[in-house]
């Protein structure tokens, strides 16, 4: 039974207003050339938030879509790394922790080539970025052309996929590796448990946590969790960022790496669109695909698990990052019907819970509050949507679609929801849920109008319907 029909369900809000809540939110966590994730909690640019607010925000301003991915990757370091929080020199150092005075990434960074000018965070996250930048060109590509955004992106982007395929192939067996928890994005991920008990925590009296001033801390990753965090990112900032330093953490993540591939494919588009060759790319993203199944699929758990390069081995946790490479649009056919099997499963509950939870319902770890420990997210939940339609299971990415709108709207664009009744939990006016909302809508739209024709895996230009005129003005920049 749907568990939403065991609680009350707040009213159902309708098409446009759902539009125009989300608007909302995105007019006001813009701070003039890209989006903070939340005004509380997150008052930087944040690297996969921006990839996701830029794929929202071209059903609103194009402009503003490709000037949320270009100021991003203005703060590129020179390594070909894209850093993880862009920091706003307006903003007080106490309002976010680590704050820019912990990364120091003009000066500790320097070697692997970080900005003098801008201050960032020396780690990374996953690379949604090619994917979001030809999402952009597609709702308007005579502007898109015209500016020559993705002629000016394309380098920035390449050179973004050969240091994750570079550097960040600790492996060897050619995938990408994380090095911090808050890499993969899923920072307190129960994967991350095993790998992460043999670091040591910093000293709790050595820093102050300021995310405790905006969220609950049930609902937040414990103080020992946040310990080990610190610690690897000072040791990673002492090492001057450089990959060819031994990492007490490192891990191959399905999650990371299928965004990748469906980037490298993106990659492939804007290439061929800007008078390239994309057969490289292509190729790139078939060896990564061969890669990801070698090294992270598995036949027991039916789903793709993480590869702990330290300890060795695959990490035994369910987690929903082994169902995102639904968006890998070459995936063996037998590998998807088995994920589709574990995603309707026990664990998951795929159309039977509204959305689906970030961590197995009956792990040993499951938590409905805690962050990536159980709640049920809307960008991973897109990402699920986008797969499943892509592999053709219409009516799974409907239902997925829909209960998606009716909790966003119902959530104020909450951050993340407790997956058995859908509750708000986490911060509101959350960037990327307003973003998606609006994603969701024009798709839901589109659909409709075309009875039914649906947008296959990312990029064909008929997923992205033009907003009515009238708020595309308001919006314009
Ligand atoms: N997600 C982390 C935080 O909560 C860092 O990116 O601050």
């Amino acid at each position: 039974m749907n568990a939403l029909l065991e609680t009350p369900v707040p009213a159902v809000a309708d098409d446009l207003t759902l539009r125009r809540g989300a608007a909302r939110v995105l007019l006001a966590n813009w701070r003039g050339g890209s989006t903070i994730p939340s005004r509380g909690l997150y008052p930087h640019q944040w690297s996969w938030d921006s990839a996701f607010i830029a794929i929202g925000l071209r059903h609103l301003s194009v402009r503003r879509a490709q000037r949320e991915l270009e100021t991003l990757l203005a703060a590129q370091w020179a390594d070909g790394r894209v850093p993880h929080i862009v920091f706003n020199p307006a903003v007080p150092l106490d309002a976010y922790f680590p704050s820019p005075d912990f990364w120091r990434s003009s000066r500790a960074g320097a070697r692997a080539g970080a900005p003098s000018a801008i201050e960032t965070s020396g780690i990374v996250q996953p690379p949604v970025h090619a994917l979001a930048a030809w999402l952009v060109h597609l709702a308007d590509p005579d502007t898109s052309r015209r500016r020559g955004f993705l002629a000016r992106l394309r380098p920035r982007l390449a050179a973004w996929h050969d240091y994750l395929t570079g550097p960040r192939d600790l492996g060897g067996e050619g995938l990408a590796a994380m090095v911090h928890p808050w890499e993969p994005g899923m920072d307190n991920s129960p994967s991350w448990d095993g790998p992460l008990s043999r670091v040591e925590p910093i000293a709790p009296q050595t820093y102050r946590r300021a995310d405790l001033d905006h969220g609950r801390s049930a609902e937040r990753p414990t103080d020992l969790d946040y310990g080990r965090y610190v610690r690897l990112a000072a040791d990673y900032r002492d090492a001057g960022y450089q990959d060819t330093a031994p990492q007490a953490f490192a891990v191959e993540d399905p999650s990371v790496n299928a965004l990748l591939i469906a980037s490298e494919h993106a990659l492939a588009r804007i290439t061929d669109e800007t008078g390239g060759d994309p057969t490289p790319h292509e190729e790139r993203a078939a060896r990564l695909t061969e890669a990801l199944v070698r090294r992270l699929w598995s036949a027991e758990y039916g789903m793709f698990l993480c590869r702990d390069l330290v300890g060795g081995g695959l990490v035994a946790e369910r987690s929903a990052a082994g169902l995102v490479p639904l968006v890998v649009p070459g995936l063996p056919a037998p590998l998807v019907e088995t994920l589709l099997t574990t995603a309707k499963g026990e664990g998951f509950r795929l159309g039977e819970l509204p959305m689906v939870p970030s961590y197995d319902l009956g792990g040993h770890a499951f938590d409905p509050s805690r962050y990536w420990r159980g709640p049920a997210w809307f960008n991973i939940n897109w990402l699920l949507e986008r797969g499943l339609r892509g592999h053709g299971l219409d009516q799974e990415a409907d239902g997925l679609r829909d209960a998606m709108l009716r909790l966003a709207g119902a959530s104020d664009f909450t951050e993340y929801v407790d997956p058995h009744t859908g509750a708000a939990r986490g911060t509101r006016d959350f960037g990327w849920t307003a973003a998606l909302t609006l994603d969701l809508l024009a798709a839901r739209q589109t659909a409709s109008a075309s009875r039914g024709r649906t947008a296959g895996h990312f990029g064909t230009s008929h997923e992205t319907p033009p907003a009515p005129a009238g708020e595309r003005e308001r919006s314009q920049v």
